[in-house]
């Protein structure tokens, strides 16, 4: 049995005082959330107000990036120790607007993963297909490069602690969610990936998420895959109530 892993990505939105106040909504909401493993990933600059707000719940927090060097001349960048040290347990890694704004490639993506691991984070990594890359029939081939260079060099000992999110690119903050068949059927692809490098053991062991416009009105058909594993949610996550009842699917 997978332990789903509902997962928010505030992106660049909300300052400490709105973290606070988020949290104050929003963990009673999930107090009796059991059934999975539930991660607010807010930007850098508030992960000691969301670790704070936390305490004592079964919430978790992920920074949205992690550096792959352990400390040095990288300025702007931000270490798994320090993400540890903030207390957070998570970090996403490879999400598709770092791709496509910040320059992220597979390479950066896999020594990211690397770092996360080392600091004894749960990497959350982000692989996708861009919509002229579905429209060209070639999601498979992206997938699949995507996880040979960003994720297969991982021992697995090191696969067996990541968590995968795929998030279609056209399905992001476009209100296009993939539908529930599409979703399993990049899920299943993955799988396969995971089947040939890592065997079956791994395969029924990793947790693959789905991300792209999920919504309280749409979570539970997607959840209803048994391919998906939870759910990672940009802006319904921004909201404690809706977020809520996305956890509580
Ligand atoms: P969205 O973002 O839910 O706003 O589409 C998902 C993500 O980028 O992780």
């Amino acid at each position: 049995m997978r332990r789903p892993v509902m997962a928010g990505n505030w992106k660049m939105y909300k300052t400490p005082a709105e973290t606070t106040a988020f949290f104050e909504k929003f963990r009673p909401l999930v107090e009796n959330s059991e059934h999975c493993e539930t991660v607010i990933c807010p930007p850098f600059t508030d992960l000691a107000a969301a670790v704070d707000a936390v305490r004592g719940s079964r919430i978790q927090v992920g920074a949205q990036n992690i550096a792959w060097a352990k400390e040095g001349a990288f300025t702007g960048e931000i270490s798994g120790a320090m993400i540890r040290a903030a207390g957070a347990a998570y970090a996403i890694v490879g999400h598709s607007e770092r791709r496509q704004y910040f320059g992220e490639t597979d390479e950066t993506v896999f020594k990211r993963t690397l770092a996360a691991l080392e600091a004894g984070l749960t990497p959350i990594v982000c692989v996708g297909e861009r919509l002229d890359e579905r429209e060209k029939g070639i999601t498979k081939t992206v997938l699949v490069s995507q996880f040979t260079k960003g994720i297969a060099d991982l021992t697995p000992e090191q696969f067996a602690r990541i968590v995968i999110a795929y998030e279609p690119v056209w399905a992001i903050g476009t209100g296009k969610t993939a539908t529930p068949e599409m979703a399993a059927e990049a899920h299943r692809m993955i799988r396969g990936q995971v089947w040939a490098k890592y065997g079956s053991e791994a395969v029924a062991a990793i947790r693959i998420l789905y991300g792209g416009s999920v919504k309280p009105d749409n979570v539970k058909t997607l959840m209803a895959q048994t391919e998906i594993d939870g759910v990672l949610v940009g802006g319904a996550s921004l909201d404690p109530v809706g977020f809520a009842s996305i956890v509580n699917f």
